[in-house]
């Protein structure tokens, strides 16, 4: 016996169904209501959020699918089960696709029916406890990076402040040697700085008050931006950037942050390319959306590594493997692009490149002012 009240709907045409079903249940405890129509059903769901909602594939007026896909959107921790007259599996695999737990054929018993309504109330508590988490998980997400912020940072910049001062100060009178020790310490807190606050963006701090002062921006211009600042470290390798830009093509976003998730995604393809190796970016139009492919042909990503690398801290095999860094980069860029209503993803054939993908919701309006220029269409590393 569920020790919880709960809510049961019921819809389905056919009323001696709907007669059993609520005969089975009475004295079950649960609340019990019940509509013979898709619209009824579903106007009694809109105020009175039941746990647990049983449908009928076939009825006149709106079809159990439709009533399906409407119940998922009012509340995606709620469960739905079809009845299927002819239980062929079609119908019921359509049914699981438009999002129903699963499916009892008619005629049942009253054991079947009870234990159906046994096992959609436990995966509604799973379902309802999953979202609780994944709130909790954000927030705590949030208060660890503002703690991390006050803890680590504020600290390290005093630190770094006070090792200044004695610089100046001890300038002239100790040894070349210890200068040279002050120095990389103060060299080594300032790495840290840099990456206490890379990390703390890509937690989301900043990037939740971006969205206010967001604007048309040409991708042109954040992709022009990320391969000039790649290019120091690519003309090093001898690796050639290939960019191929829509000038018309236009997200809403915030530039800076834009251009430093693009940098992320190319300083990549350059840092796990070989010597001598090729970049490819391109960005273009396609069907409401701006999407921005970054190829190499370098390293390859493991495919164990691929579902983890969006992660923050993970370095997966090409990381791990004498290339500098902290991990900290692609998660940084999956913040952004999300923060954007993008979204970002990679594949990879090992050994022979990557392919990364971003996609951003196009923005329509036409882009004030002269627009940022295309980049280059080819720059070259040099010694190629
Ligand atoms: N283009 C790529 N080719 C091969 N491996 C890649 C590529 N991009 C990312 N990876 C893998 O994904 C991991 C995570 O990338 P990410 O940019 O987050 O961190 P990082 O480059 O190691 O360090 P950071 O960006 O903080 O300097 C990398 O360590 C590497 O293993
Ligand atoms: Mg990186």
């Amino acid at each position: 016996m569920n020790a919880e009240r709960r809510r049961i709907l019921l819809v389905d045409d056919e009323a001696v169904v709907l007669d059993s079903c609520l005969a089975i249940l009475e004295g079950s405890g649960h609340e019990v209501a019940f509509a013979s129509s898709g619209e009824t059903g579903l106007d009694m769901a809109r105020g009175w959020q039941p746990d647990l909602v049983f449908v009928d594939l076939k009825m006149p007026g709106i079809s159990g699918l439709e009533v399906l896909d409407a119940l998922r959107e009012l509340d995606p921790t709620s469960v739905s089960i079809v009845f299927t007259g002819f239980a062929t599996i079609a119908s019921a695999v359509e049914a699981m696709q438009h999002g129903a737990y699963d499916f009892l054929a008619k005629p049942f018993t009253p054991d079947e029916f009870r234990s159906m309504v046994r096992r959609g109330l436990t995966q509604r508590e799973l379902l309802v406890e999953r979202a609780a988490l994944l709130r909790e998980r954000e927030t705590l997400r949030e208060n660890f990076a503002a703690i991390v912020s006050h803890e680590l940072r504020s600290p390290l910049a005093a630190v770094q402040q006070n090792l200044f001062v004695v610089m100046a100060e001890l300038d002239g009178s100790i040894g070349d040697a210890q200068q040279e020790r002050l120095r990389r310490m103060s060299a080594r807190i300032g790495d840290l700085l840099v990456l206490v606050n890379r990390w703390l963006r890509s937690f989301s701090i900043d990037i939740s008050h971006m969205r206010e002062g967001f604007r048309p921006v040409a991708i042109s211009g954040p992709i022009s931006a990320a391969i000039e600042s790649a290019q120091a470290e690519a003309v090093r390798k001898a690796v050639a950037i290939a960019g191929d830009v829509d000038p018309g093509a236009v997200v809403a976003g915030d530039e800076g942050a834009l251009t430093e998730a693009v940098l992320n995604v190319i300083g990549n393809a350059v840092k796990y390319s070989r010597e001598g190796g090729r970049v490819v970016v391109s960005a273009m139009r396609r069907d409401g959306t701006v999407e921005i492919s970054v190829a190499d042909s370098g390293v390859g990503i493991p495919t164990a590594d691929l579902p983890w690398i969006f992660d923050a801290f993970y370095r997966g095999q090409a990381g791990a493997s004498g290339a500098s860094g902290a991990g900290i980069g692609l998660a940084l860029t999956r913040r952004i692009v999300e923060a954007h209503g993008g979204h970002i993803t990679a594949s990879s054939d090992p050994g022979q490149g990557s392919v990364f993908v971003i996609e951003l919701p196009a923005f329509d309006a036409p882009v004030p002012g002269p627009g940022a220029a295309p980049p280059e269409q080819v720059s070259k590393g040099a010694s190629g």
